[in-house]
């Protein structure tokens, strides 16, 4: 059985109406990186920082946010395969892959659905404003003392471990809707096997376009099920398989 990793970027949510980071009507508009995606920037303005987020987490909870045909294609593929011979990577902080069904996500960059204590590092489900005064969900002593559990620039991304251990031994990697910018994710593509089928699906060209052996132009919600159709050709796969 083929072993497949999938990595995605803010452009598979484009479409289900997340603004991506670097487009024109992009997320941090108004707002440098320094600012609202760093520790520095925590420390300095927490407030706005913490509103940032909020902002963001409302509008991921509101209805006219849903998982699109991208999302669910891909849910619907690891479906269909053996569990552990699929891992989803997602640079994403929204839960919409997980809305659309996928099992095996890895949130490299953390989820904006989560708060972490500052003081004891403890993660915890949140949907609600966060705030210089919210309550700890525990410990009656902290106040105040939870931000986003949110992978900042100069922090380490979650679970590299495991997504190293896939990237190595994968036989298709499949990158989608991420413009090769930030690193590490920008650089898994060059750790897979010589072997392996590398695919980027994307509107135009990433920056590291050059090491991927075929390229899906356009929109996710066309290019992803155009792929996996692509991939169950190559692999011999068929919907019963
Ligand atoms: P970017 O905003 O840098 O790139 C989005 C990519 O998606 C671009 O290459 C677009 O061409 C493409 N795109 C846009 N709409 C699309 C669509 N409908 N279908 C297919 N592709 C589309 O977002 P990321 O690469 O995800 O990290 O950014 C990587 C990281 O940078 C983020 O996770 C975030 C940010 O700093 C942290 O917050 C740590």
């Amino acid at each position: 059985m083929p072993k497949i990793v999938v990595l995605t970027g803010a452009g598979i949510s484009a479409e289900s109406g997340i603004p991506t980071f670097r487009g024109s009507d992009g997320l941090w508009e108004g707002h440098r990186i320094e600012e609202v995606a760093t520790p520095e920037g925590f420390r300095s303005n927490p407030g706005l920082v913490l509103d940032f987020y909020n902002q963001r987490r409302r509008k991921l909870l509101s209805s006219d946010v849903q998982p699109n045909a991208a999302h669910v294609a891909i849910a619907n593929w690891e479906a269909s395969l053996p569990q552990n011979d699929f891992l989803l990577i997602t640079q994403n902080v929204d839960d919409l892959h997980v809305r659309a069904g996928s099992k095996n996500v890895v949130p490299m960059h953390g989820e904006l659905l989560k708060a972490r204590c500052l003081d004891t590092g403890a993660v915890f489900p949140w949907c609600d404003d966060m705030t210089l005064q919210t309550p700890h969900p525990e410990r009656a002593d902290l106040l105040g003392r939870l931000r986003p559990h949110i992978v900042w620039f100069g922090e380490m991304p979650l679970e590299m471990e495991q997504i190293e251990e896939a990237i190595i031994d994968c036989d298709c990697f499949v990158s989608i809707g991420t413009s090769g910018k930030v690193y590490p994710a920008a650089g898994f593509v060059q750790m897979t096997p010589r072997e392996c089928w590398r695919v980027e699906i994307n509107l135009d060209n990433a920056d590291n376009s050059g090491a991927f052996d075929d390229s899906f132009v356009g929109r996710a919600t066309e290019q992803v099920p155009r792929f996996i159709d692509a991939w169950k050709q190559r692999f011999g796969f068929d919907a019963t398989s």
